[in-house]
């Protein structure tokens, strides 16, 4: 699978937002990642519903990437309209009814993803294989950008890589936090597909999308 770019809206300017979001549509980007906390499962508040549903109504080619670092995830899908075309991802260790939560999440016409943090053990996945259409792999503890690379991340990326090959079926891993200029091809050659391009790379300081998008795509196609 070629490598894809997720751009995160939350290292954005939050003044010109809908900029942003043209201009990466416009640069081929294929997903926006959007990231909503509830300020319980991790210590902060960043996108909010109204911001994600709105994200929508804006996007031409691009889909969202929905990245939600929250307890009880399905109570946010109505006021984010989550439905086809949208990744929709919850956290391993925010729902106590997984599975249930996955469904919910097909049964909109959304893809599931399952999001694991650093301290979960990538084995975990193995019982919801069948349930979800990708893994993301967050590379830094969860809820701020411009966090460092976690110990063991890379054997992370690995291990999950191989989870998701022997079991046979066609779902993507994405990697996100500290997604570095140096770094990302060597998550790629891990069996990373999807990016998730914040303050580390494309939204580093003084760069311009124009030119640091095209670059990414490069390092990770
Ligand atoms: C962190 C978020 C990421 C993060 C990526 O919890 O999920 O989207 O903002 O940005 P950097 O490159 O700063 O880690
Ligand atoms: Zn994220």
């Amino acid at each position: 699978m070629k490598g894809m770019l997720s751009p995160s809206l939350m290292c954005a300017d939050p003044l010109n937002l809908q900029a942003d979001i043209e201009k990466l549509d416009a640069l081929g980007v294929e997903y926006i990642h959007l990231d909503f906390m509830d300020n319980k499962f991790v210590p902060n508040l960043t996108l909010d519903t109204t911001l994600v549903k709105a994200v929508k109504g804006v996007l031409k080619n691009m889909k969202r990437d929905i990245h939600i670092m929250a307890f009880e995830p399905e109570q946010f899908f109505d006021r984010m309209e989550i439905g086809s075309g949208d990744i929709v991802s919850v956290h391993y260790e925010a729902c106590d009814n997984l599975r249930e939560v996955l469904g919910e999440i097909r049964s909109r016409g959304a893809s599931p993803f399952v999001a694991i943090s650093p301290d979960t053990k990538p084995e975990v996945i193995t019982d919801y294989l069948d349930y979800i259409d990708g893994v993301v792999v967050m590379t830094v503890y969860p809820g701020f950008a411009g966090r460092p690379i976690v110990e063991g991340s890379f054997e992370k990326l690995s291990a999950v890589r191989k989870l998701i090959d022997d079991s046979g079926r066609d779902i993507i891993l994405e990697v996100d936090g500290h997604v570095s200029w140096d770094l990302c091809q060597k998550m790629r050659q891990c069996g990373a597909d999807l990016f998730v391009a914040g303050s580390s790379s494309i939204y580093g300081k003084g760069l311009k999308l124009e030119d640091s998008v095209p670059k990414m795509m490069e390092l990770i196609k």
